[in-house]
């Protein structure tokens, strides 16, 4: 769980994105977070406070003449005692009076009496949010060190099309606990590459491997996460791209190649996750390879560039980290790779322990030494190399 022990307050203001919020509550709790929910009036004409009672297992807050606070302070004490508020949905209105500080109700009131810091996550019409005004409130916020989440882009409730869009709860969720992780790649570049390549015989059929990608990715959020600035360069996978992640998409080993070559120079760090197939197929076909026309068809193989060995072997090139898969012998193979590639660390797991699953068992190999880390989910796992990267470079 990614939000053990954080005290959140969520603030839903009113806006027909407030179902949405009912779903973050639940997922914040789910990763160990205590939610205290409140809520503008606007608010309660589209979901009630019941739904957030039930959800987050606490009374919710309504208003500043709430009986319940013994010393009728709810504003100061709710905002005191959390890490964070979020208000999501916030609406153009409750954003407008944020900035210019008024507290004219319980949620606006704790925002203003609040030492934590505050997340927004803006929800509403298209023209709302274009709107001079609002953008100028926004400017005014990011100036106050207010955090915005989205606006995402696409379909409104009104029909209309365009930017406005509340976030998803998942993808709030994913802000929450970037917000919340130790930023020891603040301001580094870091070029990620995931997944398998899938090399072509013939338009339909080719070779490729059964990497899922869940590890490269893992490592491209846990990246961002830390503050850094990530660009995943992913084979074929079914993955949705972590938020806040710039993900380009490739298929073969020499796209993954073409694409990496191109941003290696500007990155601090180059992490190669990927499992790149060592062999592409020389003659593919342009068209479909036919059963009937007679013996079985040769498959020439030629050999892929090793994009993590070029990328180490660059002049002034980033700090360079690589994977080792293994059915066996995992330190002698993984060392060697290291060696052979000229690269400071590398991440070995065994194939069986890892390939496809949510859970890995990763052991770090660079020049100290050896360090195995615990089995656990690929997130943990990723934050783990993510910080042993950071103390490596001395970013941290
Ligand atoms: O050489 P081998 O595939 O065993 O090494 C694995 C490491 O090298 C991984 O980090 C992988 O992403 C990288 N690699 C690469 N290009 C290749 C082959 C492997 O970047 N053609």
């Amino acid at each position: 769980m990614e939000l053990s022990g954080k005290r959140i307050v969520l603030g839903v203001t009113g806006g027909i994105a407030a179902y949405k919020a009912a779903e973050l509550v639940r997922l914040l709790g789910k990763q160990g977070a205590e939610v205290q929910v409140a809520m503008t009036e606007g608010a309660t004409h589209f979901v009630t406070a019941t739904t957030f009672q039930a959800l987050s297992g606490r009374p919710v807050y309504l208003d500043q003449w709430d009986a319940r606070m013994p010393n009728a302070m709810a504003h100061i004490d709710l905002s005191r005692s959390a890490d964070l508020i979020l208000v999501a949905p916030a609406s153009a209105d409750f954003l407008a009076r944020v900035v210019h500080g008024l507290a004219d109700d319980l949620l606006a009131t704790m925002v203003l009496a609040r030492d934590c810091p505050l997340l927004v996550a803006p929800a509403m019409n298209r023209q709302m949010w274009e709107n001079p005004a609002t953008q100028r409130n926004i400017a005014q916020l990011q100036a106050d060190g207010v955090q915005i989440l989205g606006p995402a882009c696409g379909e409104q409730a009104c029909g209309e099309v365009g930017a406005g869009r509340m976030l998803e709860a998942e993808e709030i969720v994913e802000e929450a606990i970037a917000f919340f992780a130790p930023k020891v790649l603040t301001g580094k570049k870091v070029l990620i590459t995931a997944g398998p390549t899938f090399e072509a015989i013939d338009p339909v059929r080719g070779i490729t491997n059964l990497s899922s990608g869940r590890m490269g990715y893992a490592v491209a959020r846990a990246a961002r996460q830390a503050g850094a600035q990530v660009t995943l360069i992913s084979g074929p996978v079914g993955l949705a791209a972590p938020q806040g992640v710039d993900r380009v998409n490739v298929r073969s080993a020499l796209d993954m190649h073409a694409e990496v070559m191109v941003r290696a120079a500007a990155a601090d760090v180059f992490i190669g996750v990927a499992a790149v197939a060592d062999y592409r197929v020389a003659n593919a076909a342009d068209h479909k390879l036919k059963k009937d026309t007679g013996g079985i068809p040769p498959i020439e193989l030629v050999e892929n560039p090793d994009i993590l060995a070029e990328v180490a072997a660059m002049a002034g090139g980033p700090f360079c980290v690589g994977f080792a898969a293994e059915s066996r012998n995992l330190e002698e193979y993984a060392q060697s790779k290291r060696r052979k590639k000229n690269i400071p660390l590398i991440a070995g797991n065994l194939i069986q322990d890892g390939f496809g699953g949510d859970d890995n068992r990763l052991v770090l190999f660079d020049e100290a030494g050896v360090h195995p880390l615990t089995p656990a989910p690929k997130s943990v796992l990723a934050r783990q190399l993510i910080e042993h990267i950071a103390h490596l470079t001395g970013s941290h």
